[in-house]
């Protein structure tokens, strides 16, 4: 039978989320001193948990502060001060529903600018066209490195448990550094992490088997994957679900399927396949096969700003649905579409001729408006504004990042 939105789901690790509606991560550049979480933060999570999701992903949380994907990013370390950890957790859990962790290292997909480590499957930079010269030359991991990678993953979500959170999201999305791992366009490793796929998928099977080791039984760990990078001889959909194969008996209790890379842009909606992402919900095709028979509840994201195309991704067979930028729009989606109303957000879209500059200024829109829900305020801010603003503030904030003294 097909699950209502209004409907709770228990996870295979004993605890419930009372609803379907999940925000899905959303880096929020909102980091303060000490790459800690700060009053703005604390309040959006608030300002989303009166929505009524049943459960909050935060944005992506760095597992070394020695790598950042921005200097405006929140890093939890084993050593890492908790008390605004346990803020944010209990701001953020205040409307009844989960909070989870999301929790990554971006790999290769650091700025040369900051300083710090770039490590990678292998050696090749991040491929941005005029814009590659931005990125760190990254270094290819040796054994020790990936061992220390891991062990930082199972750190971090021990520190979210003992914050609060009720569970963390391993990233391995995206084309951050277990998607550098998984994808056979960057790894080139000759070694027992490069080659066939169960290869690639080994650092994102340690990192699961390390946090789960880590944290408690009841806390719940979920995995962000790609349906498909939508790159030439990248990871496809058929990957996807061989991957989630490999997770089922590992302790994961959902699988969120979200898709593409930084290179391919198609995780704002700009894929080199129109025809697929001109619909809502984008991803739902591409994901279909992989949710004919999933071993693990899934969530899909992407695209997803109305109450039929919510509920098209159940029908489809996905047990949660995730909802990013539309989520910024109207934080009270949830509430709303639980109670059967045809609340919509309007789309977040940007068409410069350069389709690069478009996503970014798209992402700076959605940061705008994520400081407005945190200020409790309602401003117009143009793509152009949004976009200069967002480069603006970087500065400060590097500065602030490199006097820290990880990098
Ligand atoms: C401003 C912005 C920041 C994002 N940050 C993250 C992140 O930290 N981690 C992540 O997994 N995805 C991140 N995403 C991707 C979203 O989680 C989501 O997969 C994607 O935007 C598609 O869903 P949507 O159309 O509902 O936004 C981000 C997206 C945007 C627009």
């Amino acid at each position: 039978m097909v699950a209502a939105l209004g409907d709770p789901l228990r996870l295979a690790s004993g605890s419930v989320l009372p609803n379907r509606v999940a925000k899905a991560a959303l880096e929020e550049f909102l980091a303060v001193d000490g790459q800690l979480p700060g009053d703005e933060l604390i309040a959006l999570h608030r300002r989303w948990a009166r929505g009524g999701a049943g459960l909050l992903i935060t944005g992506h949380v760095m597992v070394d502060g020695r790598a950042v994907a921005d200097p405006r990013d929140v890093v939890l370390e084993a050593g890492t001060d908790l008390e605004p950890f346990r803020r944010w957790a209990s701001a953020a859990r205040s409307g009844g529903g989960q909070v989870w962790m999301q929790i990554n290292h971006p790999g290769r997909v650091v700025f040369a600018d900051q300083g710090g480590l770039a490590w990678s499957a292998s050696a090749k930079r991040v491929e941005m066209g005029a814009f590659t010269w931005l990125y760190a030359t990254p270094v290819a991991m040796t054994g020790e490195q990936i061992a220390e990678v891991v062990a930082r993953f199972a750190d971090t979500a021990a520190q979210a448990e003992r914050a609060g959170f009720d569970g963390v999201e391993v990233h391995a999305a995206h084309g951050y550094l277990i998607g550098q791992f998984l994808s056979p366009l960057v790894n080139r490793r000759a070694d027992g992490y490069g080659g066939d796929l169960a290869a690639r998928a080994r650092l994102l099977l340690e990192v699961v088997a390390a946090v789960r080791g880590a944290v408690s039984p009841g806390f719940a760990v979920g995995v962000k994957l790609n349906t498909a990078d939508f790159q030439r001889g990248g990871f496809q959909p058929q990957d996807a679900a061989e991957v989630i194969g490999m997770l089922s008996g590992a302790g994961v209790d959902l699988v969120e399927l979200s898709g593409g890379s930084l290179e391919s842009l198609a995780i704002m909606g700009h894929a080199a396949d129109e025809s697929t992402l001109a619909r809502e919900a984008y991803f739902l095709d591409a994901a279909a096969s992989i949710l004919a028979d999933a071993p693990l509840p899934v969530m899909i994201t992407g695209g997803v700003r109305r109450l039929p195309v919510a509920r098209r991704v159940l029908e489809s067979g996905a047990s949660v649905v995730g909802v990013g930028t539309a989520l910024a729009v109207d934080p009270d989606l949830p509430h709303a579409w639980i109670a059967g109303e045809h609340a919509e957000a309007t789309p977040v879209r940007v068409n410069w001729p350069d389709k690069k500059l478009s996503s970014a200024a798209v992402q700076a829109l959605v940061h705008a408006r994520m400081e407005d829900l945190a200020a409790d305020r309602d401003r117009s801010t143009g793509p152009l504004r949004a976009l200069l603003t967002e480069r603006l503030r970087r500065r400060p904030a590097l500065r602030r990042y490199r006097k820290w003294g990880k990098a």
